[in-house]
């Protein structure tokens, strides 16, 4: 974690998750084995939502909330999982696994079941997991649980794997396992992420660039304290059907379109007939945002941090008006918090229907930025936003130098 992150002002999710030397020292205790902790960071998405299984571009970046593993070998053939926020443990048999059920071991559980059908050998293992990442607030924490157990196991079993494979496998944990039916961007960035920067990614090549985010800004993160979850069923999934019908009636008038990320708004309008009204307007979204994203990286490499900001509340206004992902408390955070001084642009980031905004701050106005917010959201709806002001980290890895 590094000093930008304000002590004040963050969130320890549940309040009882341990630092890298607590989880150790816990996992010791509990298992009589020495430790070794791995680490996996949520996100905060600048631009580009729902763009990432359209084959578009995201700009998503990690933030210092992670997931932690504390993780030492076992013999036989037992995976033991202990959960210090939910103090919880689930033992199960590396060679029968259970279904998966609405449970937070469901995440592990499932990445081990990809790993398994991928031909890895999944060593025998206790882990210890602790994190700080806000549950349900469109910050990525099932992501950070799936990459930060797939790089222990693989840390544990001595097999190192490039950073979109890990990614793809978690991702195909969430999908095929635990019925999430999510893109790549989240499990992505927990893998690749780089500390100063954004990570422009290609969801289709699966390669990226880095965009420096300037170090005199902030990314300060309102949690409306409305919940968001994707693994629900609910309105991700609906959503996403509405994305793909968009690109069927695409595909159909203009068959090398495979993709929206093939589809430009004038292709959009030719089918329009051809698609409901929701359909329609969600993919205006998908297509706008994938360019917000390329248009936000011309700005950033411009240094334009004022056009740039202009585009995060753009993004913002689609989102709203043409995806219809977002809600009351999420239009009125973001509406508080783009016209504080000192703010260049804000919205809501993630999945949507609830969570967060994400708000490009400069780094002198941050805490009176926290203040402010704070009190004008709770003006307007009553409701208490726990604000974090984020820096941004490296994607996951194994902590060294622990004693
Ligand atoms: C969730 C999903 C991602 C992505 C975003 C929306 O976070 O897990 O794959 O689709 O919503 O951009």
């Amino acid at each position: 974690m590094d000093s930008t992150a304000s002590a004040g002002h963050e969130l320890r999710a549940g309040r009882t998750n341990l630092d890298s030397e607590a989880l150790k020292a816990a996992h010791e205790a509990t298992e009589g084995a020495r430790a070794r902790i791995f680490r996996a960071p949520g996100r905060v998405n600048l631009v580009g939502e729902h763009t990432d299984y359209s084959g578009g571009f995201c700009m998503p970046a990690a933030i210092n909330f992670e997931t932690m593993i504390a993780a030492s070998p076992l013999a036989g053939r037992t995976l033991r999982l202990r959960s210090i926020e939910f103090d919880e443990t689930v033992e199960v048999d590396l060679d029968s696994l259970p279904a998966a059920k609405k449970h937070w071991s469901s995440y592990p559980l499932g990445v081990v079941w990809v790993l398994q059908q991928e031909g890895i050998t999944v060593p025998a293992a206790a882990l210890t997991i602790t994190g700080d990442v806000p549950q349900g607030a469109g910050l990525s924490s099932s992501a950070s649980l799936e990459v930060a157990t797939a790089t222990a196991l693989l840390g544990l079993a001595g097999i190192e794997i490039p950073g979109p494979r890990l990614a793809k496998i978690c991702q195909r944990a969430e999908n095929q396992y635990v019925g999430a039916p999510c893109g790549i961007m989240d499990q992505f960035i927990s893998a690749n992420g780089k500390q100063g920067s954004a990570l422009i990614l290609d969801t289709r090549a699966l390669t990226f660039e880095l965009a420096p985010i300037p170090q005199h800004l902030r990314l300060v993160i309102c949690n409306s304290m409305v919940k968001h979850s994707v693994a629900d069923g609910g309105e991700y999934a609906n959503v996403r059907v509405q994305v793909e019908e968009a690109a069927a009636a695409i595909h159909k008038l203009k068959p090398e379109a495979k993709e929206l990320r093939d589809a430009t708004l004038e292709d959009l309008e030719a089918a329009k007939g051809t698609m409901s009204e929701a359909a329609y307007k969600r993919g205006r979204h998908v297509i706008t945002d994938s360019q917000r994203v390329l248009d936000g990286l011309a700005l950033l490499r411009a240094g334009d941090i004022v056009g740039f900001g202009k585009v995060l509340n753009d993004a913002h206004r689609s989102y709203r008006d043409d995806f219809e992902a977002s809600c009351d408390e999420c239009d009125v955070l973001q509406e508080v918090g783009q016209a504080l001084p000192g703010c260049y642009g804000s919205r809501l980031t993630g999945g949507g229907f609830g969570g967060c905004t994400v708000n490009l701050v400069e780094a002198d106005a941050a805490e009176s930025f926290v203040d402010a917010i704070r009190e004008g959201y709770r003006a307007k709806t009553g409701i208490e936003a726990e604000v974090y002001i984020c820096s941004t980290a490296d994607g996951a890895g194994e902590m060294k130098g622990l004693a």
